[in-house]
């Protein structure tokens, strides 16, 4: 609620500035995201933001003028971190009763949590919900004014174009393609935190790819809940599969990755952009969430484990070595033990090279929540030990394939387990440490691989 008239953003913005050059030292910033690659996304647009304001940084929050946290509302443990972070520097507050600290993101665009933060958290000076950097300004300006605990939670749904960008890696890049989600999964609360759907402008896009590679980077990430419903809202008859492919002609040594792929629009053509492309990266990340058509049906996927598997079947006729990975949500409220074994024999027969599983978290204001739940707490952390034990098996047989061939990998860093090793990615995404030297790191080599593990492949550059 805000209880004073802000001037105009841009106002606000030079207002702010001036404030911020008035300091008889630069003032610091200090910034953390949590979440999913889009929140990361966003919080490279604060970074910039905050860099145009005048603010520099710092890894260290007791040398901050500014700590800013853009949260996760997923699960319940995301929100839990952040209210025990927050907890964790009220010293610093009062040490420095001029130090600002806000909140942003998908976790503070639920007004209870907004309420819970009012009212337990008074250190908190600012409380935004998600599309945070372009209204970052205002409240900074509501704040240096005197407003205590200015909130804006407001769900906007417009499309962040032309915000300063600070990027965390000089060749690696996410490239949000559409904000927003319209699919409203039972057990969700990302639509209520951000909105529907809305696809930026593929020449925009385009545009911005193409201006990443040219500066040298080697990987682009394109975002959005579910990249399959990319350009519905456009009406312009670009879909996703006619992105990729316009997206792949940009001439260039890169990778292009996406995700999230949701299975109910995942279309021949998507495959075949990918089964085809000179430049996107061959593994295709499609979030399963259950092996069970009840629990799929009420978690209100829209797609049958039948026509998953006829996904599958299509590109792995075309390449039987294709890697897919997933993401799958154990406990789903009232999964019987079949429903998970159902889950457990998909597992086996999609072979994926890597999941992500989660044990079902309730959210507040899902229809999940509303569910009756007879699995016990103990019950979902066996079953989940039980999944990944498989995943663990399967991993390891699959990365097994990869023995003495030798691989094209982007470097992207060096070890922290073992000095002298660089760590780098296949094209599958899958882990590979060698022997090298740190002035490879950013770049792509061929590595010939000479040890696997579930976790990992190793070997020497060539
Ligand atoms: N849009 C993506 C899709 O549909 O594939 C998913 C994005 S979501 C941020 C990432 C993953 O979190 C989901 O695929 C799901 O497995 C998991 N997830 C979402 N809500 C959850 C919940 N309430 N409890 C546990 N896991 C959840
Ligand atoms: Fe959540 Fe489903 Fe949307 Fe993914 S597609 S963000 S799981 S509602
Ligand atoms: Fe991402 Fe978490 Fe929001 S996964 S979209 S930051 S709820």
């Amino acid at each position: 609620m805000q209880t004073q008239t802000i001037p105009s953003p841009e106002e606000c913005q030079k207002a702010v500035r001036a404030w911020i050059e008035s300091f008889p030292v630069q003032p610091l910033a200090y910034l953390h995201s949590f979440g999913c690659q889009l929140n990361a996304a966003d919080a490279e647009q604060i970074a910039g933001v905050l860099t145009s304001l005048g603010y520099g940084r710092t890894e260290d929050p007791a040398k901050a003028s500014l700590i800013l946290y853009n949260t996760c509302a997923v699960r319940e443990n995301a929100e839990d971190r952040v209210f025990g972070t927050l907890g964790s520097i009220k010293h610093l507050k009062e040490q420095n009763p001029a130090l600002i600290i806000c909140v942003t993101g998908c976790m503070t665009a639920q007004p209870q949590v907004a309420e819970t933060l009012r009212r337990s958290y008074r250190h908190v000076d600012i409380v935004l919900g998600s599309a945070a950097a372009s209204r970052l300004p205002s409240m900074l300006y509501a704040h240096m004014h005197g407003q205590r605990h200015a909130q804006d939670i407001t769900v906007y749904e417009d499309i962040p174009e032309g915000l300063p960008t600070q990027r965390t890696s000089s060749f690696k890049a996410a490239v949000p393609v559409m904000y927003g989600c319209n699919n409203f999964c039972t057990y969700c609360i990302v639509p209520y935190v951000r909105g529907r759907e809305r696809s930026r402008q593929p020449e925009q896009i385009i545009e911005e790819v193409r201006s990443l590679i040219e500066g040298g980077c080697k990987e682009i990430m394109l975002l959005g809940q579910n990249v399959n419903s990319y350009g519905r809202d456009l009406g312009g008859g670009m879909d996703f599969p006619a992105l990729l492919r316009q997206i792949d002609r940009i001439p260039g040594e890169y990778w292009i990755r996406f995700m999230s792929s949701h299975p109910k629009d995942a279309t021949p053509a998507l495959m075949d952009a990918l089964l085809t492309g000179e430049h996107l990266a061959r593994t295709l990340h499609l979030p399963v969430q259950s092996g069970s058509n009840d629990v799929l049906s009420r978690m209100n996927r829209r797609y049958t484990v039948e026509k998953y598997l006829s996904q599958v079947q299509y590109i792995r006729e075309r390449d039987p070595q294709f890697s897919l990975t997933t993401d799958l949500i154990v406990g789903f409220p009232d999964e019987s033990e079949a429903d998970f074994e159902a889950t457990l024999r998909l597992v086996e027969e999609v072979r994926y090279d890597n999941m992500y599983a989660f044990i079902y978290s309730k959210r507040t204001g899902t229809k999940a929540a509303a569910m009756p739940d007879s699995t016990s707490a103990a019950e979902k952390s066996e079953r989940m030990q039980r999944l990944l034990s498989l995943q663990r098996r399967i991993s390891t047989e699959n990365n097994a394939r990869f023995l003495g061939k030798t691989v094209r990998v982007l470097c992207d860093g060096e070890s922290r387990k073992r000095p002298g090793n660089l760590t780098g990615r296949t094209s599958e995404n899958l882990v590979t440490e060698f022997p090298g030297d740190p002035s490879r790191i950013g770049h792509f080599a061929q590595v010939q691989i000479t040890q696997t593990s579930g976790g990992m492949l190793s070997g020497h550059l060539l």
